[in-house]
């Protein structure tokens, strides 16, 4: 489908700093697409637009064919585009449980008095999506630790409660903005897994930030590079291992392997 995601020429702009420079893709529904580059790159930038928290000086988002550009992150949300952050954004004093349930909060049909009144049609409607929040927790192997505090829980933990919480918009597509980051090699292995796990049981299209290569070039079907806001490759992973550009950006001429 032609026209399920697309970011066309992108700039962004903070004073005298282009972040972001004429940045465009198009995604595939059911893809999983990586963005990579050096800190500063503008990666982030990039995924603050898509998710409305910052509108580009010029360029345009569509999603499913409409023009989304610059709607607020409310409206974006309930579209069903999902983010994780790169700086982990949890409630820290709320359970694991507590954490996913605050994603429904857009969709409680029952008004503030019966929820006050503790009325069976709101307690009805809050154990509905009570067992849906468990379903989430449960791909992400933390359904034990429902109860727990979310700012007590490990950061490799923590990280993928983000994406249980994501999940709870029941997103068309996921962004993951450096997933692994903070986890040991066997936790990175086994969260890609879970990730293409998750498409395999939701229709999701996951667009990525992480600079754990060995991680994006094993779940990634393409990838662009960013540099200082610009575009400097685009391609498959073994495509992009061998691009000149992408080697000197990254490590000076090395391998990215
Ligand atoms: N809100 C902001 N205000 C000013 N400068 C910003 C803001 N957000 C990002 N930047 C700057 O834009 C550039 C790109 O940042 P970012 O998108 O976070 O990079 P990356 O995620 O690739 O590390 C950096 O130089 C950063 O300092
Ligand atoms: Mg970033």
């Amino acid at each position: 489908m032609d026209d399920f995601f697309k970011l066309d020429g992108i700039t962004v702009q903070f004073g005298g700093l282009v972040a972001v420079h004429r940045f465009s893709l198009h995604l595939e529904e059911g893809e999983r697409v990586g963005l990579i580059g050096p800190n500063g790159a503008g990666k982030t930038t990039v995924f603050n637009i898509v998710s409305g928290f910052l509108a580009p000086g010029s360029g345009k988002v569509y999603w499913k064919g409409n023009d989304i550009t610059g709607r607020p992150v409310h409206e974006i949300t309930r579209l069903g585009i999902a983010r994780t952050f790169q700086n982990i954004r949890l409630f820290p004093d709320m359970t694991v449980l507590e954490n996913v349930m605050v994603s429904f909060h857009h969709k409680l049909r029952s008004h503030f008095w019966q929820a006050m009144f503790g009325l069976p049609s709101y307690r009805r409607e809050e154990s509905l999506l009570k067992s849906e929040a468990m379903t989430y927790l449960e791909e992400l192997g933390l359904s034990h630790l429902s109860a727990e505090r979310a700012g007590s829980l490990p950061y490799g933990q923590q990280r993928r409660l983000e994406i249980a919480r994501a999940l709870a918009i029941r997103p068309g597509l996921l962004l993951l903005d450096e997933p692994v980051a903070g986890m040991n090699p066997s936790e990175s292995l086994e969260t890609a897994q879970l990730i293409l796990d998750l498409q395999r049981k939701y229709p999701l299209t996951v667009f990525l930030i992480e600079h754990d290569m060995k991680f994006v070039m094993q779940l990634c079907e393409r990838i662009k590079v960013l540099d200082y806001g610009h575009t400097i490759a685009e391609g498959t992973p073994a495509e992009i291992q061998q691009d000149p550009l992408v080697l000197k950006a990254y490590l000076g001429g090395a391998c990215v392997c």
